[in-house]
């Protein structure tokens, strides 16, 4: 599975991209507020510079709009992936993005139809929120295993990529039902590597060698 960073934050990706394992950053336009003024471009170009895959989402509403801020962006870096809302004018954009040979990710999935919709329309990445099903009493993780098994049963090439993620069981279960891509927030990142057995263990290692080392 690749572990993308959902943020906005260059320090939070160079961090992670410093411990080898990440593979790409998703951010959307309220990821990119919460960073105050940075500029956006600039943002994305840094990122570009530490991982393979950065998306950067379309704010236009309309598939011309969509088009003209997508050629934009992906003319900033090979690394940029356009990000593109799941609606009827966004599968209008999929499409002509995927005739182009320029990456999009479909963002704002909630239903297996959607995920379906976006795949034919040439999607390469498609994100489903799990966090926000959470939120209104559902289990958003049987969506990922419900696309997973939709996804068995034919040639898709498109990735489904865990959005919406909240915590490190979010991520272990991500993994399980077999999904290409999660997308973690960098507090949830740092959770991650730890576990109480392995501090304690690595303490008693060191307190073991302190008595026998010369
Ligand atoms: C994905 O690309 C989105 O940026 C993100 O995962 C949304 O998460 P949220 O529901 O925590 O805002």
């Amino acid at each position: 599975m690749k572990l993308f960073m959902d943020t906005a934050n260059v320090d939070h990706v160079a961090e992670v991209a410093a411990w080898g394992v990440l593979d790409g950053v998703t951010t959307n336009p309220s990821l990119v507020a919460k960073e105050g003024g940075a500029d956006f471009k600039e943002t994305v170009l840094k990122m570009c510079e530490l991982v393979p895959c950065v998306s950067a989402q379309v704010t236009a509403a309309d598939f011309e709009g969509m088009k003209k801020q997508g050629e934009e962006y992906s003319g900033w870096h090979k690394h940029v992936v356009v990000k593109v809302p799941m609606t009827v004018e966004g599968l209008k954009a999929l499409r002509y993005f995927r005739s182009k040979k320029i990456p999009t990710n479909t963002t704002l999935i909630f239903s297996v139809n959607q995920a379906v919709l976006a795949a034919k329309a040439g999607a390469n990445i498609i994100s489903p929120f799990i966090g926000r099903l959470d939120d209104i009493g559902e289990v958003g993780m049987d969506l990922i295993r419900d696309i997973m098994e939709a996804w068995s049963h034919y040639d898709f090439d498109t990735e489904v990529l865990v959005a919406s993620t909240r915590n490190t069981d979010h991520i272990k279960e991500a993994a399980q039902a077999g999904a290409h891509i999660s997308t973690i927030p960098y507090k949830v990142f740092m959770e991650l590597p730890k576990h109480p057995l392995t501090d304690k263990g690595l303490q008693k290692f060191l307190e073991d060698w302190e008595k026998v080392k010369k």
